[in-house]
């Protein structure tokens, strides 16, 4: 079975039992600064796990786009990739464990409407039981009704059987989660049969059985990394990534020689004058992570996505060398993700043209560098290996002239050192790049313009700029308007809100004087903890839903929150002072380049600072 059968046929089979179908969301979370890309197909719909009203129902279900770059070094074995489908339906306060469980089994084994699969192949775990919930014989109990025979489903603990929540930026574990139940499929060809729970571990970590599904029993509120209590409403979070699934229906034994990358791989193989299997892999994975991406609207930067991007298809452009490949391959290796993926993500295909010359521009980019860093990188090593044979740390200013002066990803120069049997000291590589930074701030150095510092700074200004504009839309059109969306890179401010019509000159105009007006104005931005009560009552405007706990941060824009001329939810960070949207000489002004329609309802602003 092929994976764009698989999808639909997941998705078939839950509208057919209610499920409202909704598209994936894109890869940047829109309302949510505190991630960069979602990694889970429940992270889009955290605020209706958290009680908010979904507008398509309590049953949903959909194939969501997913990036995780922590695995990278990774990618290039059997099944780690930086890209991924996950397939999941959810119920937000809607049916719990019996449904989800047995639509699962039905799911897997159907002939018919599902996967088909052999159930004297599947295996289940559920949750063992902890302090913070009780060992789940209820799942146990439902797995037995509807067919796993007992001595298939086995009891483990949170650290496989727990959803954690996901990760903000602060690098702590907040929002819904609990206890787990996972299902595991037999690939191998004679059949394990019936295991002992050693056994199965074995097996399991000789990857003799491969996960197919996890349903998560979303009972739980997690703070900070602690839980705190029960949520609201007990909620299904469901993920079957596709790829795996596809592995285990196609019989292949990676993911890479499934369908989803038949396109890409043969584009990889044809261009390759090397056999490398895995270096294949890594190419053909990064350039479709990076199609998706710059679908998505990231382009490559310094900082945030656009840096995780840049490092990706910097990553490409060096192992595409290593195969071998003509300059310019990946121009059409993007091609050919497009070719595969188009059809069911229509944006890859609206924008083709778009993609494929970012990719491009991008390995062009790096090339006017690339090879005479690779010549530092050897008189580097050599010179180092003459002088101190034994000290395998390389020259620390080497790695930083690599970094600021070739535009080698830090972690691209770690794998090259590594490849010539050198380590790189990363503490001290940290320790130069804030000095570099802060020396950049201070303005003292025009040495380094265009650097990292200066980019974080445009995402600053921004980040305020967005502030202002929404209120200034507020002020015009009217308190309908509300954020729906925002999305800030170093050229220009991106934002979404609730209105219908398309706005005239005349609107616009009045805007962009409100938002000048409030810059030349030199206000300070603020923020202040208050209680969620408190911030409503002084008018602070939010849209996160119920995410955020009882204490929030609210930036604000004037002298005190009460009087502010712009008063939000915020995570930050802003500027401290209106004027510096007006740039360094005082003489920049905000200015509206493009007003359109995104959807029913909602309208899209671009904007610069010029
Ligand atoms: N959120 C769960 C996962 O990603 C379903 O595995």
């Amino acid at each position: 079975m092929r994976s764009d059968e698989i999808r639909s046929r997941f998705l078939k089979f839950f509208e057919k039992r209610g499920h409202a179908i909704i598209p994936a969301a894109p890869l940047v979370p829109e309302n949510d600064p505190s991630v960069l890309f979602n990694t889970a197909g429940m992270q889009p719909l955290v605020p209706y796990l958290m009680g908010g009203k979904h507008p398509a129902g309590t049953r949903l279900a959909d194939s969501q786009k997913c990036v995780r770059t922590i695995d990278i070094d990774e990618v290039g074995d059997s099944t780690h990739c930086t890209f991924f489908e996950m397939l999941g339906n959810w119920s937000l306060g809607d049916y719990f464990k019996e449904d989800a469980i047995r639509w699962s089994y039905e799911f897997l084994t159907n002939k018919t409407e599902g996967l088909g699969l052999d159930p004297t192949r599947l295996y289940v775990t559920v949750f063992a039981g902890d302090e913070n919930a009780e060992k789940d014989t209820e799942a146990f109990d439902i797995w037995k009704k509807v067919g796993v025979p007992e001595n298939r489903i086995y009891f483990k603990g949170a650290d496989s059987n727990w959803w954690p929540a996901v990760k903000n930026g602060k690098d702590s574990w907040t929002g819904p989660t609990g206890p787990c139940s996972e299902m595991f499929y037999d690939v191998t060809e004679k059949g394990l049969g019936d295991m002992t729970v050693e056994e199965y571990n074995q097996a399991d970590a000789k990857q003799q059985v491969v996960e197919v599904w996890n349903d998560v029993f979303m009972e739980f509120e997690k703070k900070e990394g602690k839980i705190v209590g029960k949520l609201a409403q007990k909620n299904v979070d469901t993920g079957a990534g596709l790829e795996r699934l596809c592995m285990v229906l196609q019989k292949t034994d990676s993911v890479f020689d499934t369908d989803l990358f038949d396109t890409i791989l043969g584009k990889v193989n044809e261009f390759s004058i090397s056999d490398d299997v895995r270096v294949k892999r890594i190419v053909a994975d990064h350039i479709r992570t990076a199609v998706f991406l710059i679908g998505d609207g990231v382009l490559p930067s310094n900082t945030d996505q656009g840096y995780v991007l840049r490092r990706i298809l910097r990553r490409a452009v060096r192992f595409a060398d290593v195969l071998g490949m003509k300059h310019g391959s990946l121009f059409w290796l993007a091609g050919a993700v497009i070719e595969k993926f188009g059809p069911v993500y229509g944006n890859l295909s609206e924008k083709a043209e778009y993609i494929k010359k970012e990719v491009d521009t991008e390995e062009q980019k790096f090339r006017k560098t690339l090879e005479q860093g690779l010549k530092e990188f050897n008189n580097v090593t050599t010179v180092q290996l003459n002088k101190q044979p034994f000290l395998k740390m390389l020259d620390p200013q080497a790695v930083f002239r690599l970094y600021t002066s070739y535009g080698f990803p830090f972690e691209l120069i770690v794998e090259i050192a590594k490849e010539r049997g050198f380590d790189v000291d990363d503490l001290a590589f940290r320790r130069d790049m804030e000095a570099h930074q802060s020396l950049s701030r201070a303005g003292a150095e025009k040495k380094f313009k265009g650097g990292l510092a200066d980019t974080d700074e445009m995402s600053l200004k921004y980040h305020t700029a967005t502030h202002l504009l929404h209120q200034a839309l507020r002020d015009v059109l009217g308190t309908h308007v509300q954020q729906k969306g925002s999305n800030i890179t170093a050229e220009r401010l991106r934002f979404d809100f609730a209105h219908t019509a398309k706005m005239t000159d005349d609107e616009k105009k009045k805007v962009e004087d409100i938002v000048n007006e409030k810059i030349s104005a030199g206000l300070p931005m603020q923020v202040v903890e208050l209680d969620k009560s408190e911030a409503e009552k002084v008018g602070a405007l939010h849209f996160f839903g119920d995410k955020y706990g009882e204490k929030v941060t609210v930036y604000f824009i004037g002298d005190s929150v009460q009087t502010a001329y712009s008063k939000e939810f915020c995570g930050g960070p802003h500027v401290k002072n209106t004027l510096e949207l007006a740039g360094p000489e005082g003489k920049w002004k905000f200015k509206i380049a493009k007003e359109e329609a995104v959807s029913a309802g909602v309208r899209r602003i671009k904007a610069v600072l010029v």
